[in-house]
């Protein structure tokens, strides 16, 4: 069963974001980041966030934005001084992600694809209920969602050594844009036209 992504949700689904999500630069910043990134997502009405339930436990769940540098600018002003402190820190343990900061907050061009501003930001299905349609049912309620708010076309970013999702993403119709260099990694960036044809 799919349902909104909730406030009583959000620790089961930042802890799956984190041991899913490998390498990503979320993941790097920590889980009390990503719950942050999260609560402002479902406060947001430029966002959705929706998780899968088999029998009250969380197995998947994919989050999206209308306006992704819109969203980033918001969440960060809202959460200056916890931002600071908290990313300030982690940057002393671990320096190397001083230069993943600045491109995350000043590298919108590079991963920008023209006009497109709406996104795809995260999905993540438990490992041992992958395979199963979970993922594209998901990807269809956040479909339906930016239909619903006039939006015809959004993207994702991927780590091009993402295999698996890469071929999720192809596989549900994206378009393969380009590959940029981001947070130390090759990222593919997709496509997605959102038919006017009701979603399956
Ligand atoms: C990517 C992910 C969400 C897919 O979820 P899922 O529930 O396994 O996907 P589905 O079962 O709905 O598959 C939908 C389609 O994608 C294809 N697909 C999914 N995973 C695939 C894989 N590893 N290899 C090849 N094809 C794959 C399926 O074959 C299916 O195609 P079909 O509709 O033609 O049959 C899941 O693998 C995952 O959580 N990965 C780890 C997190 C991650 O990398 N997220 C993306 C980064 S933002």
């Amino acid at each position: 069963m799919i349902k909104k992504m909730e406030r009583q949700h959000l620790e089961e689904c930042a802890m799956l974001h984190y041991s899913s999500i490998e390498n990503s630069f979320l993941c790097d910043i920590g889980i009390f980041f990503i719950k942050k990134i999260y609560e402002g997502l479902i406060e947001s009405e430029d966002c959705a966030g929706y998780i899968y339930l088999d029998n009250s436990e969380i197995v998947g769940f994919i989050t999206g934005s209308k306006d992704m540098g819109k969203f980033i600018n918001h969440i960060i002003l809202k959460n200056f001084l916890v931002f600071t402190v908290y990313v300030g820190f982690k940057i002393f343990i671990k320096p190397y992600l001083m230069k993943n900061v600045f491109e995350a907050l000043f590298s919108s061009k590079k991963r920008g694809i023209d006009n497109t501003t709406a996104e795809l930001v995260s999905i993540a299905v438990k490992s041992n209920q992958r395979g199963n349609g979970i993922g594209k049912k998901l990807f269809n309620e956040l479909v339906v969602f930016f239909k619903e708010n006039n939006i015809s076309k959004f993207k994702v970013m991927v780590g091009k050594d993402n295999i698996g999702a890469n071929k999720f993403y192809e596989s549900l119709g994206f378009n393969f844009n380009f590959t940029a260099n981001l947070y130390g990694q090759d990222m593919n960036i997709y496509t997605y036209i959102c038919t006017a044809k009701k979603e399956e």
